[in-house]
């Protein structure tokens, strides 16, 4: 009767702790976006659409009345999740258009359908990335995390320049980790060929060419009036752990349903997204970076201009932009 008690008030007081740091989640670290700005008549393109932070970040988009461009590699999930968004949504002008960032062709084609098909784009959303993926190359032979999160969206914003010049003001927000702050790009082995792999490493540095590069986009493109900043979305339970603790059952079982209770939803990691793309307080603001929707100085492993111009000429050379 007594160990039958004990388990009681274990699994009673477990679920009190649970729901309380949900509860904590819920009104403590995740804001919301309250900016109520239209978007009909804009057109806007979401990176990794079909799931996680780029679906929500689409339905919000859809929702204010945008034409939404899915742009996503599995043309099948993008269909599904289009589908349900239109439901959600109420508005039929969102399209799915394959770009698999992973390959310099597709981003160009991608790229090339919407500059000759496409009459606006004035929000481009870069949101697609890899985490902790096991070291395969992309089609090009670029490391994955380098490959898709930074050189592909770097092709592909550049590629949609000029129509976003046309379409000005209009805005990039490049989506980041606040994990760039330990990332070093290495020159000597940008693709990280030369040394032993190491997943962590290769996203970090990832993210911190995403930082850097937000910065030279400014630099590079001075009144041009299309601004770039990036955003860390706060940790959030999506997909992106797939290559990592979701590959194990027990973490996908145990740790993962206990995980979330600390974490946003994919919706509230999508605010932050949304307010850099949207709040009219930034008009005219380029090479910020913002965390759980809030500006923060950006760390100084990612502000040496020297640093930002070699990486911006290698990436031209790399993906033949030049
Ligand atoms: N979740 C977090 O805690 C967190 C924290 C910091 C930063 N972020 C960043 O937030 C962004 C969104 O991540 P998420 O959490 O929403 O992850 P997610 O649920 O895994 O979604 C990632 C999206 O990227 C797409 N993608 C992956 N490789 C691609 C490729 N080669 N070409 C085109 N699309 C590709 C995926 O498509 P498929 O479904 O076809 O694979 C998916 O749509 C990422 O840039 C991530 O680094 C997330």
């Amino acid at each position: 009767m007594s160990l039958m008690r004990t388990i009681t008030v274990g699994l009673t007081g477990a679920a009190g702790i649970y729901g309380g740091l949900v509860l904590y989640r819920e009104y403590y670290v995740a804001a919301q976006y309250k900016g109520d700005e239209q978007l009909f008549g804009k057109t806007a393109i979401v990176t990794g659409a079909n799931t996680g932070i780029g679906k929500e970040v689409a339905h919000d988009f859809a929702r204010r009345g945008a034409r939404v461009i899915m742009a996503c590699r599995d043309m099948k999930k993008c269909e599904e999740t289009r589908e349900k968004l239109v439901a959600d949504s109420f508005n039929t002008n969102i399209v799915c258009r394959e770009c698999d960032l992973a390959s310099i062709e597709s981003i160009k084609k991608f790229a090339d359908e919407i500059n000759k098909n496409e009459k606006y784009v004035h929000l481009l959303i870069n949101n697609a990335g890899v985490m902790w993926h096991s070291s395969k190359l992309t089609k090009d032979g670029f490391e994955q995390h380098l490959g898709v999160n930074y050189l592909g969206h770097f092709l592909l914003t550049n590629l949609l320049m000029e129509k976003l010049r046309t379409c000005s003001p209009s805005r990039v927000v490049n989506v980041t980790s606040s994990m760039y702050k330990r990332g070093v790009i290495d020159f000597d082995d940008l693709n990280m060929s030369k040394k032993q792999f190491n997943a962590k490493i290769a996203y970090e540095q990832a993210a911190l060419a995403i930082v850097i590069a937000t910065q030279e986009f400014c630099r590079q493109y001075p009144g041009s009036g299309v601004v770039a900043n990036c955003v860390h979305p706060g940790i959030t339970r999506t997909e992106i752990a797939r290559h990592t603790i979701d590959k194990s059952f027990i973490s996908r079982v145990i740790i993962g349903p206990l995980l979330k209770a600390f974490m946003k939803t994919p919706m509230q990691g999508a605010q932050a997204v949304i307010q850099c793309a949207l709040d009219p307080k930034l008009d005219g603001q380029c090479g910020k970076y913002f965390s759980d929707m809030k500006e923060e100085p950006i760390a100084p492993n990612a502000t040496d201009e020297k640093e930002a111009k070699r990486l911006w000429l290698i990436s031209q050379r790399w993906t033949r932009l030049v």
